[in-house]
């Protein structure tokens, strides 16, 4: 068993060669045990890499990781982030019976909207936030507000000045509430946003424009500092990652959007999935078995990506914000103690709603030389009233999903094209272009329905088993010094590009080449 603070680097842990080994004798073979039940959703990892001996090694390469102890640090607030010094406990915000400032917090949050919604006040609102601070709204709003609200909402998260110029074109500002979602209140992209939207609401005519602006942050004093009044300013804490932010007073939008009862329906989902996660058996624990297959993916057999296919239109945010939370959670190829993993780490993440999806990359899918596995994810029942699209939609899903395990071999191709009425030649040649090389792994998660509950549950899913695979890899899943590193050049350039600075000369000559140009054109306009 290697040390929880310095794990060591997996090809030199015995457990992970067997791992390697059962995962190699291993194949794909459908069992109806391997269809999970969980609170919310239902998870069929049939079509991953399966056999007694790989169930065998993985439990012995969990013990080998701590997992026990570690989940139950994580789920209790100890620091799972030692590079930051910080725990990860956004498990504790969505308690059915949070502790005191959270609840407090909630209060706040509730009693904000309870008046707002009986003033009927605030016809537009404005989220500003990026990342963390922005995809979660995003996708809540985009679930449950598709066919239309009473109050308008816009998200405006890029520094690109188009965003906050499309984000506040036409609205009466005079009932617009500008929502700022900034863990840090230092992101510039947030704050510059911001400052684009008091000095909109002044020239409109909006005699306190302060009064129109609400602050969700872990530093309100930085946000009062800003001239926000304190009643606006809702607080997360250090100990919530941006990532993991939604189920904090980052809500407020999906709440004055659509209603509380959706954050509470969210929240209670997520839960649920908590709970699994700390009690279910391994075997049976859905985030664990996902995660174990997600390193035989990504580690063992190579695939360098993992493909998200929501089978469902509304939720089209789900990819990004997946991205976002797998890819910065990770995105790291040294352990917890700075020895390089040793073997590849978090795959590149990336997808589209189907059907979309298939008419734009699904080919690449089923014939590229690549391949990706691919998390399909449908909901059992609408909520609209066009069964036959839904079972079109239903079908497809399963009709992909099978298409990718089971392939198509140059026989079935030839007969194919024999019975079409080709030659032999003819068949010949094109069945080569027909085939399909099948075995290509993939999860189906199926939702009742698309209900806030049922989302709850699924973005805890995937917390849970990111945690996982970072737990096997040996790495921190809850820093990322690869963006604040980006943030950090990107202030320097921008002070040199507006002349407050000299052009560095450290930078690489193209960068200075780039910085010189753009600096010159803008010293002309
Ligand atoms: O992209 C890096 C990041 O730090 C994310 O982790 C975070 O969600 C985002 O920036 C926004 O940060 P903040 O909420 O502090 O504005």
């Amino acid at each position: 068993m290697s040390d929880n603070n310095n794990p060591l680097p997996l090809p030199s842990l015995p457990e992970w060669r067997n791992f390697v080994a059962a995962t190699q004798q291993s194949a794909i073979s459908f069992d109806r045990a391997r269809i999970i039940d969980t609170p919310g959703l239902q998870l069929d990892i049939s079509a991953q890499r399966h056999s007694p001996e790989l169930t065998a090694a993985a439990q012995a390469l969990l013990d080998a990781r701590n997992f026990d102890a570690m989940r139950r640090h994580l789920l209790e607030g100890g620091i799972v982030n030692p590079s930051e010094k910080r725990a990860a406990w956004h498990s504790a915000l969505r308690a059915a019976a949070p502790v005191g400032p959270i609840n407090a917090e909630r209060q706040r949050m509730n009693e904000f909207i309870r008046k707002a919604d009986s003033e009927r006040r605030w016809r537009n609102i404005v989220h500003i936030g990026i990342g963390g601070s922005d995809w979660g709204v995003r996708l809540a709003v985009g679930a449950f507000g598709y066919a239309g609200m009473w109050r308008q909402v816009r998200f405006v998260a890029n520094i690109d000045g188009h965003a906050i110029e499309g984000g506040l074109a036409g609205l009466d500002l005079r009932d617009t509430l500008i929502v700022m979602a900034s863990k840090s209140f230092t992101t510039a992209e947030t704050l510059e946003n911001g400052l684009r939207a008091l000095e909109r609401l002044r020239a409109a005519g909006v005699e306190d424009p302060y009064q129109h602006v609400v602050a969700i942050t872990a530093r309100p004093e930085t946000a009062r500092d800003w001239g926000i009044p304190a009643s606006h300013v809702f607080r997360l804490w250090d100990w919530v990652g941006g990532r993991f932010s939604l189920w904090s007073s980052v809500s407020l939008t999906t709440a004055l959007a659509i209603n509380s009862d959706v954050v509470a329906g969210m929240l209670a989902g997520a839960t649920a999935m908590d709970h699994h996660f700390a009690n279910a058996p391994i075997e049976k624990n859905a985030p664990v078995q996902m995660a174990l297959s997600g390193v035989v993916n990504r580690s063992v057999l190579g695939y360098g990506s993992l493909n998200i296919a929501p089978y469902d239109f509304r939720l089209a945010a789900l990819v990004p914000y997946i991205q976002q939370l797998e890819m910065e959670s990770l995105g790291k190829s040294v352990t917890l103690d700075g020895q390089p993993v040793g073997v590849p780490t978090g795959p590149a993440v990336w997808g589209m709603p189907g059907t979309d999806a298939q008419h734009t990359f699904f080919q690449w899918l089923h014939q590229g030389s690549d391949g990706a596995p691919v998390d399909f994810i449908v909901c059992q029942n609408a909520d609209h009233q066009w069964r036959n699209h839904h079972e079109s939609l239903l079908a497809n899903c399963l009709a992909q999903r099978e298409a990718l395990l089971e392939g198509k071999s140059h026989s079935h191709a030839m007969m194919e094209c024999l019975s079409a009425g080709m030659s032999h030649d003819e068949a010949e040649a094109l069945a080569l272009h027909r085939t399909h090389p099948g075995g290509r792994p993939s999860n189906l998660i199926v939702l009742p329905r698309l209900s806030p509950y049922a989302l709850g549950s699924l973005l805890a899913l995937y917390e849970h088993k990111i945690f996982v695979q970072g737990l096997i890899w040996g790495i921190n899943p809850f820093d990322q010094w690869g963006v604040e590193y980006g943030k950090v050049l990107a202030t320097g350039i921008t002070r040199e590009l507006n002349g407050d600075i000299p052009v560095d000369a450290a930078h690489d000559a193209s960068t200075r080449h780039w910085i010189e140009q753009f600096r010159n054109d803008s010293a002309k306009r």
